[in-house]
């Protein structure tokens, strides 16, 4: 098994190239189903989760090939010939749920595996669920699996979500793209992700009203499915974030290239709130060193407020602030998994239920420690990039899910990071 060995204290400096978003590129995937035509996704983040979801619509009958130069796939699923979401690959990761909404849509039958747990949450579908039900679908658990009917095909409705889902909204923005009639969304995610999705399916012929707003208007196809266009994945937030908190806490000045800087405002401001300043362009940020860094308070929300993906790099952050920092993680009823494995590193960091109190000016020491879910395992290198001595972070099969070649790009940037097989 690999893990990071990393030697804190050294400053970084330089430029690193932001890949596409994993949670860009998850629910496109999933959206091929929707096509008539075989298309290429550009710009597709050559990660674990990425890899998995194309395996999956192959298992289903697609026709599929990754170009890992180009980080590209070219996806036809004109040749899928059963509905079947086996567990063996959706146990691997739960967005696998995403081809739900998709199967349904397009076929009228489909079983898809229960997703199960997570390290941050028990991460409920209820609302995709209920949502597909008022939709026409007759949805039945069996064994562990999702059996969906929709007979005749998916009707246009109304939808009003009690709670804000990010691949809630996906899984039922592609359901309705194939409905008959109109659906309209209510309380509906507007994460830039869920709004790339909306702009490659308009791009494919469906009339969708209200992207990037909680209201959301499709008109369905009745069935026909779409003549898909090629498309770039949008830059991936959450690692521009990672690395944004991987310069802020060395105190250097490093420059991040293929971004889109709106999508990162949330961050920035708190950044700034902490003492850092920033320049950005059109495609770049660069953080510049803060003459003192202050403690802060953070809550995570859904878009355009910060991000939960961002709130345990934040949390390795705040353990240099001059005082203390509170933490209040609104999403998830177990995402301080970090707080653990930060602790064997020296951080004196306290949990209330679901916000954590973080002493600053920590005496970070290196250790051996071990990551538990994707970004709790980023979270642990950021502290390890000024902890004394030797940190060895393990289990990173976690941060491979979701990061392209971390290690190589941090070495890039100055850091003493390596991957070694334990
Ligand atoms: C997406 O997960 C992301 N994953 C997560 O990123 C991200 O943390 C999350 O959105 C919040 O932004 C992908 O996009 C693939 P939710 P998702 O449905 O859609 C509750 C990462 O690190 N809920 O928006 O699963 C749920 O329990 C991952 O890249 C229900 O109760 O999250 C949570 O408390 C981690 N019932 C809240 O809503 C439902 O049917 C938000 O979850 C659905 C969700």
């Amino acid at each position: 098994m690999d893990f990071l060995q990393i030697k804190g204290g050294k400053k970084l400096s330089g430029t690193v190239e932001i890949d596409g978003a994993k949670n860009a590129a998850l629910p496109l995937i999933a959206s091929t189903i929707l096509s008539k035509n075989r298309l290429t996704i550009s710009n597709l983040p050559q990660v674990s989760d990425v890899r998995t979801m194309v395996k999956l619509l192959e298992n289903l009958g697609a026709k599929t090939s990754i170009d890992e130069i180009k980080k590209s796939a070219t996806i036809d699923t004109s040749t899928i010939d059963h509905t079947i979401a086996q567990y063996e690959i959706v146990r691997v990761m739960r967005a696998s749920i995403l081809v739900l909404g998709p199967l349904l849509a397009r076929f009228g039958y489909c079983e898809v595996s229960l997703p199960g747990g997570c390290a941050i949450g028990q991460r409920p579908i209820d609302l995709h669920l209920k949502a597909l039900e008022q939709m026409g679908a007759d949805i039945e658990i069996k064994q562990g699996y999702v059996v969906a009917k929709a007979e005749g095909g998916l009707k246009g409705t109304t939808i009003s979500f009690d709670k804000i889902t990010v691949t809630g909204s996906e899984n039922i923005i592609m359901a309705a793209a194939l409905a008959h009639g109109t659906t309209r969304i209510l309380n509906c995610a507007k994460e830039p992700e869920v709004v790339q999705l909306c702009e490659v399916l308009r791009d494919g012929g469906v009339k969708i009203e209200g992207i990037g707003t909680y209201e959301v208007t499709i008109e369905g196809t009745g069935g026909k499915t779409l003549d898909m266009k090629d498309f770039a994945v949008i830059p991936d937030r959450i690692e521009a974030g990672t690395y944004l908190c991987a310069g802020a806490i060395t105190n250097s000045e490093i420059t991040l290239k293929n971004v889109n800087p709106t999508h990162l405002e949330s961050m920035l401001l708190k950044l700034k709130e902490m003492g850092f300043s920033y320049d950005e362009s059109e495609e770049s940020v660069t953080i510049k060193p803060a003459s003192k860094v202050e403690a802060v308070k953070i809550t995570t929300t859904e878009y355009p407020g910060f991000p939960t993906d961002m709130q345990a790099q934040f949390m390795a952050l705040t353990l240099v602030a001059d005082g203390v920092s509170t933490i209040e993680e609104k999403l998830f009823e177990n995402r301080f998994m970090h707080v653990s494995e930060l602790s064997r590193m020296g951080a004196n960091i306290s949990l209330n239920s679901y916000t954590a109190t973080v002493e600053g000016n920590a005496e970070l020491c290196g250790a051996d420690v071990m990551a538990t879910d994707l970004r709790a395992s980023s979270a642990l290198v950021i502290a390890a990039l000024v902890a004394k001595d030797i940190t060895n972070v393990h289990r990173i099969y976690h941060l491979d899910r979701g990061y392209v070649k971390l290690e190589e790009k941090l070495q890039k940037l100055g850091a003493d990071i390596k991957r070694l097989s334990e």
